[in-house]
């Protein structure tokens, strides 16, 4: 069976854990959480860095940092994971859905303004399967009504986005380095690994005082076990930092793998007329983070049904988001009844992601390829 990931841990991850170890620095203390912080806040461009247990921590926080109250509201995109929704709903407030971009399965920034009201605090923008999110208009948005973006960068790791692309002043930037503050997750599909794992980024210094609070139960620095907010132990250890660190320092050779994989992928299965492929706008460098393919019409099937003709050929493979819309949790809670996106619906149903590890080889990926095609006659 092709597996669908396979993390490459083949820099000084080994070392650095062996130093956790046998300096006994394996809790939430010790050298390489500062020197991961760092590392990363440095790669995106923000000042900030606090890492965290995982990416869904690092939502919970990164909204956390807004002080969100009942009746608040935060839009963001139907298709993604649960964690989006989780952060605002676990912070008191109400999530508002825009469908997506039928080209890069990311947020259709052109609905957001019609969903903004009185109540709106804040807007989610999440960049999905390694193409980012078209960050100016909602950029745009927040100057003009006052508010705050959480970026949601788990999946795009050394993506960028070029801003300002009509100007004169136009820059790339790192995608979880635009918002006003981001989240991202380490966890083993992820670019960058260390387990499980996530990081909180932001350049404003009272967020990051926040996020600090938040990840270690609100403890005060005046008075140890006494509190005057509510936290949570969100911490990552010095053990999860130290291969954080190993990977960080690896991240272009990671992201120059994932790009042969998504052009060596869109070379063999372009001229496939029932799929539909991932693409790059010119104003993206996208990294490919899963191979996300999608049956059109004409394919005769859904991608549950072309996912088990793959299994039966050994190749894994992953079913796209369902939207937060069809959740029957958020209904039970009174949210999105009766809401549609038909794009988030029709990628749902006709998405997938094909095996895309950093340890994926040429011939596994040609073999992929074959039985793609095999699977679809
Ligand atoms: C877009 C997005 N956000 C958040 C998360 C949550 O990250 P974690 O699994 O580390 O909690 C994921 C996980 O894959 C994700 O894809």
């Amino acid at each position: 069976m092709i597996p669908v990931n396979e993390p490459l841990l083949g820099g000084r991850e080994k070392e650095y854990v062996a130093e956790c170890l046998s300096t006994g620095w394996i809790s939430s203390s010790g050298r390489f959480i500062d020197a991961f912080e760092e590392a990363w806040a440095a790669y995106c461009g923000m000042k900030y860095g606090i890492a965290v247990c995982n990416g869904t921590a690092a939502l919970h926080v990164a909204a956390g940092c807004l002080d969100l109250k009942p009746g608040d509201e935060v839009i963001m995109p139907s298709f993604t994971i649960i964690s989006c929704a989780l952060a605002i709903v676990n912070n008191g407030a109400k999530p508002v859905l825009v469908d997506c971009d039928p080209d890069t399965w990311c947020m259709d920034v052109s609905q957001v303004e019609s969903r903004i009201t009185s109540r709106t605090r804040a807007i989610m923008p999440v960049h999905i399967y390694g193409h980012p999110v078209d960050m100016d208009p909602l950029l745009a948005l927040g100057e003009k009504y006052g508010l705050k973006i959480i970026e949601d960068a788990a999946e795009v790791h050394g993506a960028k986005y070029l801003s300002g692309r009509d100007s004169a002043s136009s820059r790339w930037l790192s995608c979880g380095g635009i918002g006003h503050i981001s989240a991202f997750s380490f966890y083993a599909n992820k670019q960058i690994t260390t387990g499980e794992g996530g990081m909180v980024l932001t350049n404003d210094h009272v967020f990051a005082e926040k996020a600090r609070g938040l990840r270690n139960l609100c403890f005060r620095k005046d008075r140890r076990f006494y509190h005057t907010d509510l936290g949570n132990n969100f911490r990552m250890t010095n053990i999860q930092a130290a291969i954080g660190l190993a990977q960080t320092e690896r991240i272009e050779e990671i992201l120059r793998h994932k790009r042969w994989m998504g052009k060596a992928y869109e070379e063999r299965l372009r001229h496939i007329s029932c799929l539909q492929l991932p693409v790059e706008k010119p104003w993206a460098r996208q990294v490919y983070w899963m191979y996300s393919i999608v049956l059109r019409e004409s394919a005769g099937m859904d991608a549950i049904k072309f996912a088990m003709r793959l299994q039966e050929l050994g190749i894994e493979t992953r079913p796209f988001f369902i939207g937060m819309h069809e959740q029957p949790v958020f209904h039970n809670m009174g949210l999105f009844q009766n809401e549609h996106y038909p794009v988030t619906e029709r990628i749902s149903r006709q998405g997938l992601y094909l095996p895309s590890g950093i340890a994926l080889t040429e011939e596994q990926l040609n073999s992929v390829c074959e039985s793609v095609k095999k699977a679809l006659t």
